[in-house]
């Protein structure tokens, strides 16, 4: 079995944060998202990634996974030069994956079970793809899954501007070698893009056996600003932990907050659950819930809540941020004597004084 991570893509959706980072690097809870990915894997003992990269997305990806060591897995770096859709990705791949299984997992996604109970259903029902499903309230923004009535997937669409259910596809797919029979006869959608979806359905007019899975637990596509803050929310309410580690002066804390050893928080209170990164200094503010404070940060004299905040950005005198998503490196100045609210989507470096 083999596994092929899908970290490609141009992240328009979170522009323009993405312009400098690639959106799979993104942090949920100080982690990428990509990490969490990565510890699944490892939990279902994948031993060889292929990891689809853009051109821009290469070396931002490769610093961060290297040749996979941490998680014990050795890694090929494949480049699909233009994202031409997630089928494309994996014609891209198909040296890599040979005649293996495999599952493929898109590198936005984070999903709370991880792959291994999916991984032993597939084996054990020998089928030729395993799709996992889950009831949304925008099916529109997915590719939509319609059941018959012995709950075998009839139809698949991508992206429906009707949709005729409310199953999701999942971005974790199972597939038997199969599916590259199909992937080479497949013509582009309207979008230009050769779709996984067409695929599956191709796979399933051809007699190939698809089991669906309908998903208990919690499923997150990290695509936009607002998806990646429930994201950061629901992260940090699993598995956030209190860990006072840091250096703590005249301040209170409430609830599941882990304190770096190296953070210092003075005159400060601070509402869990949250996280708060190496070297992060907090003076004189009151932050959370839900905020992930990256590493070397400084806030001072501000309110901030349900925000993510990425390494070494900067927020002073301001009266009050919430669901703000803020870039590395980032200076948010304000001024003692104005009482704005806040919301804020910021790009690395940029700076904001008012
Ligand atoms: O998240 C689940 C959804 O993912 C499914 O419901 C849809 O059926 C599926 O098409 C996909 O839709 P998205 O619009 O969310 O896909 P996105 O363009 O965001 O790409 C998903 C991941 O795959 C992302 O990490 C980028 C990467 N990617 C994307 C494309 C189009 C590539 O590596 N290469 C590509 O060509």
């Amino acid at each position: 079995m083999k596994a092929l991570v899908l970290c490609g893509g141009r992240g328009t959706r979170l522009r323009p944060l993405t312009y400098s980072l690639p959106k799979q690097l993104l942090p949920i809870a100080n982690r990428p998202i990509l990490a969490y990915v990565f510890d699944h894997l490892y939990a279902a003992k994948i031993k060889e990634v292929g990891v689809i990269v853009s051109p821009e997305s290469h070396p931002a990806i490769k610093e961060f996974l290297g040749d996979g060591t941490v998680w014990d897995t050795r890694i090929q770096y494949l480049l699909q030069e233009e994202p031409l859709g997630l089928a494309h990705a994996v014609k891209v791949a198909r040296q890599f994956l040979g005649d293996d299984p495999f599952v493929m997992y898109l590198g936005d996604n984070l999903l709370q079970d991880g792959v291994l109970p999916l991984l032993n259903l597939f084996q054990s029902e020998r089928v030729d793809a395993l799709i996992m499903l889950k009831r949304v309230a925008n099916p529109t923004a997915f590719g939509v899954a319609v059941l018959d009535s012995q709950g075998r997937v009839g139809r698949l669409i991508e992206k429906p501007r009707d949709p005729p259910s409310d199953l999701a596809l999942v971005g974790v797919y199972l597939f038997s070698p199969r599916i590259h029979q199909v992937i080479d006869t497949l013509k582009p959608s309207w979008r230009g893009e050769l779709e996984i979806t067409d695929a599956i359905q191709e796979l399933i007019e051809s007699g190939a056996r698809v089991k669906p899975v309908i998903a208990d637990g919690w499923w997150l596509d990290t695509g936009k600003k607002d998806d990646l803050l429930s994201a950061n929310h629901i992260v940090l309410e699993t598995y956030c932990l209190r860990q006072l580690a840091g250096t703590l002066k005249d301040s209170s804390v409430e609830g599941n907050v882990n304190i770096a050893a190296t953070a210092t928080v003075t005159s400060s209170r601070i509402t869990g659950p949250g996280v708060i990164g190496e070297g992060v200094k907090i003076e004189n503010s009151w932050l959370g819930p839900f905020v992930s404070i990256g590493d070397g940060c400084v806030i001072k004299n501000s309110r901030v809540e349900h925000s993510v905040i990425l390494k070494n950005s900067v927020v002073e005198n301001v009266f009050h941020i919430s669901q703000s998503l803020i870039g590395r490196e980032v200076r948010v100045r304000g001024n003692p004597d104005t009482h704005p609210n806040l919301r804020l989507l910021l790009s690395d470096f940029s700076e904001v004084e008012f």
